[in-house]
């Protein structure tokens, strides 16, 4: 299912208060290894990799948000206190505009072709030891 603009705006809505959004479209991992090319600029993907612009992703999915101890003192203030989980209803908002469910987040980065912020969610769900 594609997700229309709308719609993902009222999932960042629901996300803020409970992640229930709709469902979310399928994403392919092979597909977000190249979308990911993107992100590349600002995070690095390799297991106990540096931190660029943005921190180090890798395990990121299944993880508490703003929760990378390398990176922590440059996380937003918005990052550092937020309390959820990084999963396809709480990744799919954030890519499409950070600063939608994270205050004053300091990712400038927006992805939003919503195919592409499946398959980049797809990919970074392969990347962790789980
Ligand atoms: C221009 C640089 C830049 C680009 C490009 C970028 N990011 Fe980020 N990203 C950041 C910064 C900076 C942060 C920290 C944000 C904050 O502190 O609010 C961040 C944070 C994140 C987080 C939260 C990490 C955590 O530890 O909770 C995720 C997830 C993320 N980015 C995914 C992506 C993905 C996927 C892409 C590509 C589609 C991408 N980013 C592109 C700079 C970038």
């Amino acid at each position: 299912m594609k997700v229309t603009t709308s719609l993902a705006a009222a999932a960042a809505t629901a996300a803020v208060l409970s992640f229930a959004g709709p469902a979310l479209a399928e994403g392919d991992p092979a597909a977000g290894e190249q979308v990911f090319r993107k992100c590349a600029a600002c995070h690095t993907v390799n297991e106990g990799g540096a931190a660029r612009v943005g921190p180090n992703l890798w395990g990121i999915y299944g993880s508490q948000a703003g929760s990378n101890e390398d990176f922590a003192p440059r996380y937003s203030q918005g990052l550092r206190n937020a309390d959820f989980v990084w999963n396809a209803e709480t990744m799919t908002p954030y890519l499409i505009n950070p600063r939608e469910i994270i205050q004053g987040s300091r990712m400038t980065f927006q992805l939003r072709n919503e195919q592409e912020v499946a398959d980049v969610i797809a990919y970074l769900r392969t990347l962790s030891d789980g």
